[in-house]
């Protein structure tokens, strides 16, 4: 059944499953490959957006880590992008000399992982990388290198699995795309 406001299901719970893994697996052999006893793994995730989607990525990831969260706002409550993000909620932790792996719910122009891999650089992590659940390539403005990419979608506005329109719609277990007539 699709809820109210959907007009179409882009990624099923079922698919979701399977890119999870599919991340979790590469991170896990990306880190798991150095010297563990080196590894110092930080995963960040970007609030509000990717709390679904962190929750279950650390679960397929088989190393120790810590994590934290970091809260930038660029959308408010529309679907375009306002340019300019800010920091809302900075981390607790610190990131000096931790391999630090970002997640966010969506790549979109580009704008949001751009600060934030420029802020959390100044810090001196050891390393940074970052992962995506889902990646909209025609919308890119500032480029931005994706070093773990779960899903490519077309330039649509979609909710679900922890992305809002305007705050709603968050806990759908799937990707879905809005009617247009509600944006
Ligand atoms: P960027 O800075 O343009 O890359 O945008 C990233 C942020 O925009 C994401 O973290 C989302 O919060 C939001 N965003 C971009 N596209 C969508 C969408 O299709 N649905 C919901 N939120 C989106
Ligand atoms: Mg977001």
């Amino acid at each position: 059944m699709v809820d109210r406001g959907i007009v179409r299901i882009l990624v099923t719970e079922e698919e979701i499953k399977r890119v999870v893994k599919r991340l979790g697996a590469e991170v896990t052999a990306f880190y798991g490959q150095r010297d563990k006893r080196d590894t110092d793994l930080l995963v960040i995730g970007l609030l509000r957006g990717s709390f679904v989607f962190m929750a279950d990525l650390v679960r397929e990831i088989k190393l120790p880590l810590t994590v934290d969260f970091m809260a930038l706002s660029s959308y408010g409550d529309g679907t375009t992008s306002s340019g300019d993000v800010k920091v809302v909620m900075d981390l607790d932790t610190s990131v000096e000399k931790r391999d630090v792996l970002i997640v966010e719910d969506i790549v979109d122009t580009g704008r949001t992982f751009s600060k934030v891999i420029r802020m959390l650089k100044n810090r001196n992590p050891r390393s940074l990388r970052v992962c995506t659940f889902l990646n909209k390539p025609e919308s890119r403005v500032v480029d931005v290198k994706v070093d773990f990419c779960g899903v490519d979608i077309p330039n649509e506005f979609v909710v679900g699995y922890g992305l809002d329109y305007a705050q709603e719609y968050r806990n759908l277990p799937y990707i879905g795309v809005l009617d247009q007539a509600l944006l």
